[in-house]
């Protein structure tokens, strides 16, 4: 089968660069690794940010100021602005797609405050916001002609001449290697939190593995370092207390019964003050205990229902315990926007690191980001395709793929790919976490490196070539362990606090890092790290020197 666009990840991001590249003359799948309402996206609770009218440029230019705040000095100014301003043209279209906002008695869509805002700009569907736009994209993702091909695991890119010329896929179905040709891609594939594997809010499939396919393929990574912790995850099963049970008035307290923090300041700062109780043997709940049972079940119906069936506790008369959890990627593939340095392939959504959040993002806008990026690389990718050929297809790297599959297959193994995925996960929630030095960092460095050779020991004991899940973790797997040598390399060499990374070596920022750290793989296996003074940090210096 071959397709003019070929977007990968049927989370918001990637079914919004669909539906923007469907046109008449443009054949468009979307490949997915499981089934297609399986994202990040469709997990999303609380919210998406908006201005919601287009002349209030003051209350604009708030939202822009807030999020280049939150990003520490990494923020690229050209991003932030392009999405903020895009928000309310995006909220219509959603609406226009069926999304529907919370509303008042006169019609007008609610807005709740999410920490590190200042003001109230966060539009939501009770707290159930991500689930309800990605059931409207997919819907008119179906109604336009957009095809699905589910259960299809993304090995490599082919390339000609830094050209991208399709994608080569696992059929999980019968284990077979496909090429799918296409004259543009997409990649939309989601973060990397879940490789904190029994300690995020991602699901366990979460594993980077589109990060790992464009390193292979020769692009950088940047910003790896940067990993946002969820100050409030179910204590036993991470699920997420979202951050509206607290916009809605809900407190954080200790087993003292104390508030220790104020609930709406940003991410990393509840997350390190919630820590520091738990290092002083204290337990930290959300406490909703003051609010009436209506507005729990109006504004928070699928936090309560969790606690019902996860915990046993009912929130409006008990206490939640909760731990911070790793929730969401800062970094990822470098993009200039939506595009790569590989001319044709477009990268959005969570794994892209366009900027818009640098060292760290503010709760809400993460839907923003994926609706508004996946609706500018479907355009670029419906143009890229435009009256352009098929180009060739490397049969090397198939050769190769089809090669790894055969081997995972062909030989025995005692050890257990699980064991391996909870050590990674463990690893990196205690060494690589919310707080990190360098000897934390050494002892993880030595231990991936260690899973690592582990990993290419493995092979399948089930030999069934029919929806083997055993090979696609095995696979996942492998791209995880190279996704977590990143961040580990890229948290070695900065050697600051700055957002969501935090280091009790050096607790301070650091001017002279004001600086992205770039990860490319230089030969299988080794990467090296670089600082970058971003091109966008002198975007805005120029800015800033024009103005005086
Ligand atoms: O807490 C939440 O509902 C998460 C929102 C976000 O990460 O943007």
């Amino acid at each position: 089968m071959i397709y003019d666009v070929i977007v990968v990840g049927s989370g918001i991001a990637g079914l919004m660069a669909a539906i923007e590249a469907k046109t008449e003359q443009n054949k468009v799948a979307i490949i997915t690794k499981s089934n297609l309402f399986k994202s990040n996206s469709s997990m999303a609770s609380g919210g998406i940010n908006a201005v919601l009218d287009k002349k209030n440029t003051k209350e604009i230019n708030a939202h822009i100021n807030d999020t280049f705040q939150s990003s520490k000095g990494l923020g690229n100014k050209k991003a932030i602005n392009y999405m903020c301003n895009r928000a309310s043209t995006i909220i219509e279209k959603l609406e226009e797609y069926g999304v529907n906002f919370d509303k008042d008695i006169q019609g007008t869509i609610l807005q709740r405050s999410f920490g590190g805002a200042s003001s109230k700009r966060t539009c939501f569907v009770g707290d159930k916001t991500g689930g309800a736009i990605t059931q409207a994209l997919i819907k008119k993702a179906r109604e336009i002609g957009v095809e699905f091909l589910v259960n299809n695991f993304v090995l490599n890119l082919a390339k000609y001449k830094n050209n991208v010329s399709g994608v080569i896929c696992l059929r999980k179905l019968d284990s077979s290697v496909l090429i799918y040709p296409a004259k543009s891609v997409v990649l939309a594939g989601g973060g990397y939190a879940g490789i904190f594997r029994g300690n995020s809010t991602n699901a366990q499939d979460y594993t980077g593995d589109l990060l790992a396919v464009c390193l292979r393929a020769g692009l950088s990574l940047s910003n790896m370092e940067f990993v946002q912790f969820h100050p409030t995850g179910f204590a036993k099963t991470n699920y997420l207390v979202t951050e509206a049970a607290r916009a809605e008035g809900g407190y954080l307290i200790n087993s003292d019964g104390e508030r220790f923090i104020n609930e709406l300041d940003t991410r990393d700062k509840i997350a390190k003050a919630i820590l520091k109780q738990q290092q002083k043997g204290r337990k930290v709940y959300i406490d909703l205990r003051h609010l009436s049972l209506e507005k729990i079940q109006s504004r928070l119906p699928g936090l309560y229902n969790a606690a019902m069936n996860q915990a046993g506790v009912d929130l409006s008369s008990e206490l939640l315990e909760i731990k911070p959890v790793a929730h969401y990627s800062m970094g990822g593939v470098e993009t200039n926007m939506v595009s790569t340095s590989i001319k044709g392939l477009f990268v959005c959504g969570e794994m892209a690191s366009n900027g818009v959040h640098g060292a760290n993002r503010l709760g809400g806008n993460s839907l923003l980001e994926g609706v508004v990026f996946g609706e500018l690389a479907g355009k670029k990718a419906a143009s890229h395709a435009q009256d352009r050929h098929y180009l060739p297809i490397d049969y090397n790297i198939v050769i190769k793929d089809i090669k790894t599959i055969d081997k995972i297959f062909d030989s025995d193994t005692s050890k257990n790919f699980n064991a391996i995925r909870i050590s990674m996960g463990n690893c990196l929630f205690d060494k690589v976490g919310i707080i990190r030095n360098r000897k934390s960092l050494i002892q993880a460095f030595d231990y991936i490196k260690y899973l690592r050779r582990e990993s290419y020991s493995l092979h399948c004991i089930n030999k069934e070539r029919r929806n083997n899940v055993e090979l696609t973790s095995i696979l996942e797997l492998r791209n995880a362990l190279e996704i977590s040598e990143a961040i580990i390399l890229s948290a070695q060499k900065r050697k600051e606090s700055r957002g969501a990374h935090f280091r009790d070596d050096f607790p301070d920022i650091n001017k002279e890092m004001n600086k992205h750290i770039l990860v490319t793989e230089i030969q299988k296996g080794y990467f090296k790290t670089q600082f970058q003074a971003s091109k966008w940090i002198d975007f805005l210096k120029r800015t800033l020197t024009n103005k005086t």
